[in-house]
């Protein structure tokens, strides 16, 4: 795997490879890497012929509090394991690399971003957006592939493509979860031994409430519920049940149906979803 910390570098090894026809992929993380993570580079790999990983811890999707600080740092690890995947190369910049003229944004995510984890992290989609584009901008990938556990954040992704035109496919993988249930996450770290044994739960209910919406239960019903169950454990951010194709409110066409929830345990910030359809419409 070849390491690379400057765009020149990267620019130059790419272009070779583009001019041999290769088709590139690009799998964006912020390190701290676990099999979701693995299953990103799967599918990059099953797709493309070059998987470019990169690791950045970017600043501008952090607000002041949150833990850009303690963000964990696995690096040594996550290399050994990007070897064994065969990564091809691993982009690794610096915060100078990726933001040379300073951290202002140009583009703005709007109303989409606002919403959901954007009301209660207002600026973090406008970062997620800016690095993703810096890194397009970079690496020039044919495919990019982003977790769906991140669900509003691709839907973000996806509607960047097409505003700004670019020429790549997103491709997306399924949330990766533990054996009982908990959706894989970097954070997951942060939760003490307890924590972890009950932070599963949080999943159960999502579940409960998508077969309660099968068994021909009203939304608001279901939702109501939902959140009296999980504020029972957890402190709940918010959780809707919305349009999985735009994450609106649901009409009375709408088959394809998301649950979408945000829960602080402890210290840990912890998102899930759970995408289904109905079919008694
Ligand atoms: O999902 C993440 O890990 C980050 O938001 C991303 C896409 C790597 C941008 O920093």
């Amino acid at each position: 795997m070849e390491i690379f910390k400057t765009q020149k570098d990267l620019e130059l090894y790419l272009d070779s490879l583009r001019l041999e026809g290769k088709k590139i992929a690009l799998v964006p993380t912020m390190g701290g890497l676990h099999d979701g993570h693995v299953s990103l580079v799967d599918k990059a790999k099953s797709l493309s012929e070059i998987v470019v990983v990169s690791i950045f811890v970017n600043p501008t999707q952090f607000a002041r509090g949150e833990d850009f600080d303690d963000y964990p740092n696995t690096f040594e690890a996550d290399k050994l394991l990007l070897e064994s995947k065969n990564v091809d190369a691993l982009f690794l910049p610096s915060k100078e690399e990726i933001y040379p003229h300073g951290t202002t944004s140009d583009y703005k995510v709007g109303a989409i971003g606002q919403i959901l984890c954007g009301a209660f992290r207002p600026t973090h989609f406008d970062g997620v957006a800016q690095v993703v584009k810096r890194f397009f901008e970079i690496v020039k990938p044919n495919l990019a592939v982003f977790g769906e556990k991140d669900f509003q954040q691709l839907l973000i992704i996806k509607t960047l493509v097409n505003n700004l035109s670019l020429d790549l496919k997103i491709e997306s993988i399924p949330t990766q979860r533990e054996d009982d249930g908990l959706a894989m996450s970097t954070r997951n770290q942060y939760l003490s031994d307890l924590e972890r044994e009950r932070a599963p739960h949080f999943y159960s209910v999502l579940c409960d409430a998508r077969d309660s919406i099968l068994r021909g239960n009203s939304f608001p019903e279901v939702k109501k519920d939902a959140i009296k169950t999980l504020g029972k454990s957890f402190e709940v951010e918010y959780l809707e049940v919305l349009d999985a194709n735009n994450l609106t409110q649901i009409e009375t066409k709408t088959t394809e149906i998301i649950i979408i929830s945000a829960i602080r345990f402890g210290g840990t910030r912890l998102i899930d979803n759970l995408v289904f359809r109905r079919t008694n419409v």
